[in-house]
């Protein structure tokens, strides 16, 4: 079984990538043959900025190692190491109806947003279908924004080998119910693009600020709080807490008696904590750049044969060659 997906370097990391999508990521490497990618294709879409770009991948790239990525069993490359994909995505969107990108989210919410939108953003659909047609894959981990890329992926594996005969695999998407849709500071979806996000990694300092500063509503104290597991901090404390120490704010609250500085306090440092070792891997790691570039160029090597045999059969049965 094949299991692929992909993140891209469009920003620092944050809870709502963990949770949503690398933590499920990293669980399923067990399960198969695991390839994650960084997206930095993808991420030309929207940062056009050379350095931010190489920074950025870099860092996807610590951040994945640090928190379990086992480069031994899963095989992780960036994106545009194997550029087979962008023929790909050319052979596919011969094949793929205006329509069905037309009604995609991602790409309607950036329109009504006034994002400027290029060719590429409008085509994101295709790449990511060729992401994921080029390596076989049977399973994609993603969070429910991605869902319906992976949906059109389907349905273009799906006339593509009505076309030209049977050539891809149709993948199925994997969501975590429970982490399909991480909040962010301000109740909202988490998002890089939102400016609500708790990173990963970071300056202790200044992310005990962002949680602290995290709003509550004006009830006090005592008043007890019938609604304790709507509120933010009881949520991302679910995530980043033991369940049974969740579960003990989450009574307090809703009893009345615990204050939300104390409450914030306390998320603070199960969040800090959740990611200590993962903190000092990433630095380890981040002391032998050599060593990251290694395993980026092993995993392209291992991706590119892959891909090459899969490109291969879709230019056969297209009456490429
Ligand atoms: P962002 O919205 O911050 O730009 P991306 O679109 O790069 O994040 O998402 C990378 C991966 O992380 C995707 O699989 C996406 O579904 C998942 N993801 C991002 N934000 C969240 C969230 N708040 N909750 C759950 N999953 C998320
Ligand atoms: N579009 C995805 C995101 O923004 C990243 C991505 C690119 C991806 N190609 C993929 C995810 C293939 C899964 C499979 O999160």
């Amino acid at each position: 079984m094949r299991i692929l997906s992909g993140i891209q370097p469009s920003g620092t990391l944050h809870l709502g990538n963990y949770f949503g999508m690398m933590k499920p990521a990293l669980e399923l490497q067990e399960r198969g043959q695991a390839f994650y990618f960084i997206a930095d294709y993808h991420s030309m879409t929207a940062l056009t900025d050379p350095a931010e770009r190489r920074r950025n991948s870099l860092d996807v790239a610590l951040d994945f190692l640090a928190c379990g990525l086992d480069p031994k069993k899963t095989v992780f490359f960036r994106q545009s190491d194997v550029p087979e994909v962008t023929e790909l995505t050319w052979i596919l969107g011969t094949v793929t109806p205006m329509g069905l990108l037309e009604r995609c989210h991602s790409y309607k919410d950036k329109v009504a947003k006034g994002i400027s939108f290029n060719f590429g953003l409008f085509a994101y659909p295709v790449l990511m279908a060729a992401d994921i047609l080029i390596y076989d894959s049977n399973i994609v981990p993603v969070g429910q924004d991605q869902k319906q890329h992976v949906e059109v992926t389907r349905d273009i594996a799906i006339k593509f080998n009505e076309l030209y005969g049977e050539t891809f695999v149709i993948p199925e998407p994997q969501i975590r119910a429970e982490t399909a849709k991480v909040p962010g500071l301000d109740g909202e979806k988490m998002s890089k693009s939102y400016g609500n996000t708790i990173e990963i990694f970071g300056d202790e300092k200044a992310l005990r600020k962002k949680v602290m500063g995290i709003k509550m509503d004006s009830r006090t104290p005592q008043e007890p709080k019938p609604d304790a597991d709507q509120n933010l901090a009881i949520q991302i404390l679910k995530l980043v807490a033991p369940a049974a120490a969740a579960r003990e704010y989450e009574d307090r609250l809703r009893a009345g008696g615990l204050g939300y500085g104390d409450l914030k306090k306390a998320l603070f440092e199960h969040y800090w904590n959740h990611f200590a070792s993962a903190r000092a891997k990433r630095a380890e790691l981040a002391a032998d750049p050599g060593y990251v570039q290694q395993v980026l160029a092993d995993g392209a090597a291992r991706a590119r044969s892959v891909a090459r045999k899969v490109l291969q059969r879709a230019r056969a049965a297209s009456g490429l060659e």
